[in-house]
């Protein structure tokens, strides 16, 4: 082969891996925007994003710590226990991150991607199983209310996929949120 022809091969190559690779970060670039989409219409902001008031009253998802859960340090007010047993009430706190329930208390888990608090370590298995087995991480301890993982844990994989990519693509938030304080189950169960 000529020098010449050799060169036009490689310019081809090169010209050719360089679409191939922008192919990639358009398809991966799709994925993080139906990622992003989803978790908007699918409600995650209610109980992930801590929020901040209009005027109205009216809370919504503060755009400073979005999906990172429930502030850490952040004390729950004053409430009266015998309102939150079977068949009275369940509260959430103003930040639509705590809720007390007859199971006890949970607090939204930090989906951004910061590696101590968040979701940084976990791969895209994890987040799938998680979501679908209503295990933490997928193996651990039972995920609690409020959060409706039996709903959320129908989607397809694409669609949790694109879920798990946004979720790597936005900032971390370093925010240890607490551990859930959960009620013993009553006698017999
Ligand atoms: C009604 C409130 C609510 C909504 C809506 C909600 N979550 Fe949650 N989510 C929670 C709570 C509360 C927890 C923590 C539960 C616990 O500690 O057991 C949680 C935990 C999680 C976890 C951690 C699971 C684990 O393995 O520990 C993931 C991941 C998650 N949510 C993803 C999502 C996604 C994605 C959406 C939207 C498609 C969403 N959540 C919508 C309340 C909610």
């Amino acid at each position: 082969m000529s020098i010449c022809r050799r060169l036009s091969a490689l310019f081809l190559l090169v010209v050719f891996s360089v679409a191939a690779m922008s192919a990639l970060a358009l398809a991966d670039d799709a994925m993080v925007k139906r990622g992003e989409y989803l978790m908007k219409v699918s409600g995650c902001h209610d109980c992930h994003s801590p929020k901040v008031y209009t005027p109205q009253g009216v809370p919504m998802p503060d755009p400073k710590r979005l999906l990172s859960g429930h502030p850490a340090g952040l004390a729950l007010p004053e409430y009266d226990k015998s309102w939150t047993t079977p068949g009275k009430w369940v509260l959430l706190n103003e930040h639509f991150t705590a809720f007390v329930g007859p199971w006890g208390v949970t607090y939204s888990a930090n989906l951004t991607p910061d590696k101590d608090t968040g979701t940084g370590l976990w791969t895209e298995a994890i987040f799938i199983k998680a979501l679908r087995s209503g295990k933490h991480m997928g193996e651990g301890r039972p995920i609690m209310p409020p959060m409706p993982w039996p709903m959320i844990g129908q989607m397809t994989d694409e669609d949790l996929g694109a879920i798990f990519a946004y979720l790597q693509s936005i900032p971390a938030v370093s925010n240890k949120v607490p551990e859930p304080q959960l009620n013993p189950p009553p006698p017999g169960h």
